[in-house]
């Protein structure tokens, strides 16, 4: 990883506010240490306030001011917010929805890019941003849009529907193929002509799977699609790097749009309860382009906000812990979402940098004290990175899109079954077990991993099974469930055997059964007697190799009495670990934490400090490949790291005593031999 500055920013929105007010701006800005600004994504109207008469003069102005005061600036595309020429009295170029509902100018995110007109607008102003601002000196780097689908997810607009069927006629050349890979005859679903195939809009009950996985994956190609084609644009007029402010949980495939940029930046807002949400987003982001720092590009100073709902504002110290997680994680970047508080639009509830009013807010005091520990990490972290992970849990977006059409194991009223929480749920427990690790793409190399948990993916294609097999052969260790494996590339269900017939060769399994555990009582057994409550959707497997060992049996209550829900078996010089039930409540948790740990301990993996949960250790690799260690109290609680002999405070350069070391609440210490 380069040697890169650590940026500490602020989303800032000028043409909001009277232009005398620039200076007092950015005098604010310099005596905060503020060295960097993300703007523009918002301005559409101000750059084209008519039609065709474009004109980035005024910005010119701004980007002159901040780059002689040494603040440095990402200029984003304005296509979140068209200008109200752009839809009025054009309903055909706005966003529809799956029930037909058309949406209205008055908020954003509420015009086509499917409609042509909307896509040659959209294009000629990422043109004319790139052409007159391209090569200016402030500008290092460039978002593109804002934060894509994150009110809107799928657009039902006729010019998408158009796009959707030729989009299928492509992937399946024929209609036959479509029929035959989809299973269309039940409920006399066969399609004669590929316009005939509907977007999934309303029907008196549900879609069929398979379009539905494809709809959505469809929709996913052309919010890429559009991304890269801004992207294409700029690069013509600029050599600085391109990114997207993604959110974890928005309707786009992430796996796919982070080929398309240069870097990956994210925007999260975590609280204080939920701490490791930034933390999970680290672990992804920074996966996502292995050797490209990736950014934090929105979080809040104190608490998010907007009509009818905000966040509990943080606790004193937590934003400076948040920031330190960001820089030791690997972000290179903390941005806040925003410099002044909002004085209209429905945002006004959010916190800021700075009141309405122009007085510190509630949380200038904490970005003060963000900055101090960046000036300290700054030198360390110069020629640093965070050190390779040993472990990772698998992301896929292909699975998030199966288990939001088919929410396998999900029972109304007790067992919501979400892709994303269960991936956060997973990896919390490596969290708290003190493994530093990454979330991997479905398609990234497993390389340096000595485990991989790969739960709630519904399709194992053959692809990810190459490379996964080979991985085990030279000794991975890969646990493969709850869930994993149930489903086809088209979401249907496997025939040639439950969990497809090369999955259950590898882990040397059989499945029996497979149907849904929740609420039902079932236990397993472990250990000869021990029994853990399991939920969500189970499968029994029976051992279909003499190498197979089974560690975990269903009670004898069950219907599937003695059938296995934990195996293992050795494959090369690793291991193939089946998990086919979610261990639930205390007891299934505890189980959770020691089998994580035992997985990773069995494998070989080096873990460090043994963290009390809620304190984290970030492991660090300088340019001489030497490790050093960043330890940080997350739940305000504080906690304690076990350290050896022979360690300094890398800030203070003191001897830190071997033994039990206290990180007080939201503390942070950078360790070194
Ligand atoms: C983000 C968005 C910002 C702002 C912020 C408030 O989703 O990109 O424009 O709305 O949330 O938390």
């Amino acid at each position: 990883m380069p040697a890169t500055p650590l940026y500490h920013g602020v989303c800032y929105y000028p043409e909001l506010w009277p232009a005398g007010d620039l200076e007092r701006d950015i005098a604010e800005m310099q005596r905060l240490g503020i060295n960097l600004v993300r703007m523009g994504e918002f301005a559409w109207s101000v750059i084209e306030p008519n039609e065709g008469e474009i004109s980035l003069e005024y910005f010119k102005g701004v980007l002159d001011r901040l780059h002689a005061a040494g603040i440095a600036v990402v200029w984003c595309t304005p296509t979140p917010t068209p200008p109200i020429w752009l839809t009025h009295g054009h309903p055909e170029r706005c966003f529809t929805d799956a029930a037909g509902v058309v949406m209205s100018h008055g908020s954003r995110q509420h015009a086509s890019f499917e409609n042509p007109d909307v896509r040659a607008a959209c294009h000629r102003i990422v043109e004319a941003c790139g052409a007159e601002l391209g090569r200016h000196p402030a500008i290092v780097g460039w978002q593109i849009d804002n934060e894509f689908k994150c009110h809107v997810a799928e657009d039902f607009n006729p010019h998408a529907i158009a796009a959707w069927h030729g989009w299928l006629a492509e992937r399946y050349g024929s209609i036959d193929e479509l029929n035959a890979a989809w299973g269309t005859d039940v409920w006399s679903e066969t399609y004669q002509r590929f316009d005939q195939v509907p977007a999934p809009v309303s029907t008196p009950f549900l879609h069929h799977a398979s379009l539905s996985t494809a709809w959505r994956m469809f929709a996913r190609e052309r919010v890429a699609a559009f991304m890269d084609e801004q992207a294409a644009i700029l690069r013509r007029h600029t050599e600085q790097p391109i990114t997207h402010n993604f959110g974890v949980g928005f309707a786009v495939n992430l796996e796919r749009m982070s080929t398309g940029l240069d870097f990956v930046s994210f925007d999260d807002y975590p609280s204080a309860a939920n701490w490791s949400d930034g933390v999970f987003d680290h672990d992804l982001f920074r996966a996502a382009k292995p050797n490209r720092a990736h950014w934090v590009m929105e979080t809040s100073v104190a608490h998010n906000g907007w009509f009818g709902a905000h966040e509990t504002s943080h606790p004193k110290g937590f934003l400076a812990a948040e920031a330190v997680v960001s820089f030791a994680l690997g972000a290179r970047t903390m941005c806040y979402w925003l410099w002044r508080q909002q004085r209209g639009g429905c945002e006004m509830p959010h916190s800021a940098v700075m009141s309405a009013w122009f007085k510190p807010s509630i949380g200038h005091a904490e970005v003060q004290a963000v900055e101090s520990a960046r000036r300290a990490l700054e030198p360390l972290l110069a020629n640093s990175c965070p050190a390779p992970a040993e472990v990772a849990l698998t992301w896929s977006d292909r699975g998030r899109v199966m288990l939001d059409v088919e929410p396998l194991g999900a029972d109304r009223e007790r067992h919501a079954v979400d892709y994303l929480a269960t991936l956060k749920a997973w990896h919390r427990r490596l969290c708290d077990a003190g493994l530093p690790r990454d979330v991997r793409f479905e398609g990234a190399a497993l390389d340096g991993l000595k485990v991989l948990f790969t739960p709630a993916m519904a399709c194992v294609d053959e692809v990810f099974l190459d490379r996964v097999e080979a991985w085990v052969r030279a000794g991975g260790t890969w646990v493969c469930g709850p869930l994993t494996g149930t489903r086809t590339a088209e979401h249907n269900v496997p025939t040639d055997a439950g969990l497809g017939a090369r999955l259950e060769r590898l882990a040397g399994v059989e499945m029996v059964y497979a149907w849904p555990l929740t609420g039902s009582g079932t236990k397993g057994i472990v250990d000869s007697a021990r029994e853990i409550p399991l939920a969500g959707w189970g499968m029994a497997l029976r051992p279909s190799s003499e190498a197979t060992r089974v560690r975990g049996v269903l009670r004898s209550d069950s219907p599937a009495e003695g059938l296995a829900w934990w195996t293992e078996r050795d494959w090369g010089a690793g291991r193939i670990v089946m998990l086919t039930a979610e261990p639930e409540g205390d007891v299934g948790g505890k189980w959770l934490h020691e089998f994580v740990r035992s997985c990773a301990a069995e494998a070989g993996v080096a873990s460090w400090g043994q963290p009390s949960p809620g304190t984290l250790i970030a492991p660090q690799c300088d340019a001489n490949g030497e490790s050093w260690w960043i330890a940080i109290n997350c739940d305000g609680q504080g906690g304690t790291v076990v350290v050896p002999d022979g360690l300094t405070d890398a800030i203070t350069g003191e001897a830190v005593a071997a033994g039990t070391l206290t990180v007080g609440r939201y503390a942070w210490r950078a360790l070194k031999r």
